[in-house]
């Protein structure tokens, strides 16, 4: 055991999803229970270390939070220390590093090692706050799935169960019209909410952002349900879903966001422009449903809350050998460390990766699985 540490911090960074509480609690639990340590809980990401606001934990501040989405400890997903918005002496907002103000804070609650729990804005300061001699260790969160060195990230598993939920529901009402239904998900530049949402949901055809698609092929496939007998049609666009002689769209930019692009509003671009091709041959609607921020609340689910268990306890674990720097991962089912200087901007690992996130792999086992029941990606 390090016999340094006496008190640690934690906070979540970045976009919320469910299982957070899930890790939190396994924290606190594990570094009162385990080792002893005092926990202090940083609110609203690193805002809350900026502006020096934070609770003290003990085991009751834990308790009943297993089970519910969200955090307890407040989410924010613009605030980069390194480049966070301040107003000048003139009271025009600029960007400052304001990164020293939250070193000089967890110096002055002698807080020995910080958890970070989040996705790549998120772990990508965590990097940066490493670098400055910060003890740090990362755990990987998102409902994208896309961080790499990492098989699975909590929250996934919780907002595929939603997506399986709202295809199972999309399916009776498109067979009681005889409609085509789109169904958008979320996961930025992934495909994995679509692809295995889609795939468990039972969709005919899959848009993800890692296979470009021909809107005509998509139509002839849906047309050739149709004169087969299946007069519907279940397609699931992911929304970073671009068509092969064109762009993402974009909903908003969200600055002082690490990523400042929000994607969105592709479900209903493809609605469009399909009804028009299919329609005049079988006369069939088509209606887009947006799933929104659904995928990320809710109850969390038994793998989650599992996940977030084993990923809170192993980060803790991690401190007490002083093993910092670095990021819990879970790779083939087992626990372990990973650089974080690895993880970020790397766009090494995974099952194919591109600028740090990880990516679906267009020849991978899940795509070719897909393929091989006959759904559809459009290309
Ligand atoms: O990264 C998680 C995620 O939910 C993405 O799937 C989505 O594109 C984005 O966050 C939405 O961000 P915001 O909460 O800022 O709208």
């Amino acid at each position: 055991m390090n016999q340094e540490i006496k008190k640690i911090a934690l906070l979540t960074g970045g976009g919320d999803c469910s299982g957070l509480n899930a890790v939190i609690r396994s924290v606190v639990r594990t570094a009162i229970l385990k080792y002893n340590y005092q926990v202090v809980g940083f609110l609203g990401g690193y805002s809350g270390l900026y502006k020096d606001e934070y609770i003290n934990m003990d085991l009751k501040t834990v308790s009943g939070i297993f089970h519910q989405g969200g955090t307890i400890l407040k989410n924010s997903n613009k605030d980069n220390l390194f480049s966070y918005r301040v107003k000048d002496e003139n009271g025009i907002y600029v960007k400052k590093d304001v990164s020293d103000v939250a070193v000089a804070n967890l110096k002055k609650h002698d807080i020995d090692a910080l958890v970070i729990i989040g996705g790549d804005g998120t772990l990508t300061s965590a990097r940066d706050f490493a670098r400055k001699g910060v003890r740090i260790v990362g755990i990987p969160k998102t409902i994208d799935n896309d961080v790499p060195a990492t098989d699975i990230t909590f929250g996934y598993r919780t907002a595929l169960d939603h997506i399986v939920n709202a295809l199972d529901a999309l399916h009776t009402t498109a067979f009681s019209h005889d409609r085509i239904m789109t169904l958008e998900v979320m996961g930025r530049n992934a495909g994995w909410l679509a692809l295995e949402g889609g795939i468990s949901g039972s969709a005919d055809i899959i848009l993800i952002p890692e296979i470009p698609y021909d809107i005509r092929k998509v139509a002839d496939r849906v047309i050739e349900r149709y004169r087969s007998g299946s007069k519907f049609s279940i397609i699931v666009v992911s929304e970073g879903a671009r068509p092969i002689d064109g762009d993402v769209t974009v909903k908003k930019i969200v600055e002082g966001s690490p990523d400042t692009v929000r994607l969105g509003g592709a479900g209903e671009q493809i609605a469009k422009v399909l009804e028009t091709l299919v329609s005049p041959v079988t006369g069939q609607e088509v209606r887009n449903t947006n799933l929104g921020y659904i995928q990320r609340g809710g109850v969390t689910n038994c793998f989650d809350r599992m996940l977030g268990t084993r990923y809170g306890s192993f980060a803790v674990d991690m401190i007490s050998r002083g093993d910092f720097g670095k990021m819990v991962a879970i790779q083939n089912n087992k626990m372990t460390p990973v650089p974080i200087e690895e993880v970020v901007g790397s766009g090494v690992v995974g099952e194919t990766s591109h600028g740090g996130t990880k990516m679906v792999n267009p020849q991978g086992d899940l795509v070719t699985a897909a393929k091989g029941i006959g759904i559809v990606f459009g290309d």
